[in-house]
């Protein structure tokens, strides 16, 4: 079986002291050893991305990467996308009011913030392109897509 490690994290800006086995998914990390529970999980093998978060200002799923694999790499998760809910992703959403029950959503709202941080003006192709890689099981895809649109627009 293999050992703890102690090793440090930087998430949202700060580092972080962890101890966890190497191979725990940076997802459970986060959840059970740093108690930052706005990364959800959804099905832990790479196809819903619930989970999702940036990687140096990359979107990644963080089911899919090993504590051991994480490295200097900086980590933002949905509570530290901005100080204050302000990000003109997280305006677009209450502005359209996307949310049904929510779980998907914070994965949602990191693929849209990494999309526009790479391509500030998308087309509405490349929105669809980008954010049918993260499902939600309330349907909500016509909202996301129009906040979006008015993140893309506004932000
Ligand atoms: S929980 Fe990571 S992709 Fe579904
Ligand atoms: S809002 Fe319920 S799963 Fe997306």
């Amino acid at each position: 079986m293999t050992q703890m490690i102690q090793t440090s994290v930087r998430v949202n800006g700060v580092d972080r002291q962890v101890q966890a086995h190497p191979d725990t998914p940076l997802l459970w990390v986060l959840r059970e050893t740093l108690k930052m529970t706005g990364t959800k999980y959804g099905c832990g093998v790479a196809q819903c991305s619930a989970c999702l978060v940036h990687i140096d200002g990359v979107a990644a799923q963080s089911c899919q990467i090993p504590l051991s694999e994480v490295g200097s790499r900086a980590i933002t998760t949905i509570e530290g996308l901005s100080p204050d809910s302000s990000h003109p992703v997280q305006k677009a959403w209450i502005a359209e009011q996307v949310p049904q029950c929510g779980y998907c959503q914070s994965g949602q709202i990191m693929r849209a913030s990494a999309l526009l941080k790479k391509n500030p003006r998308p087309s509405r192709d490349d929105i669809l392109a980008e954010m049918q890689l993260n499902l939600c099981r309330c349907g909500s895809y016509r909202r996301i897509v129009a906040a979006v649109e008015r993140a893309a627009r506004e932000g």
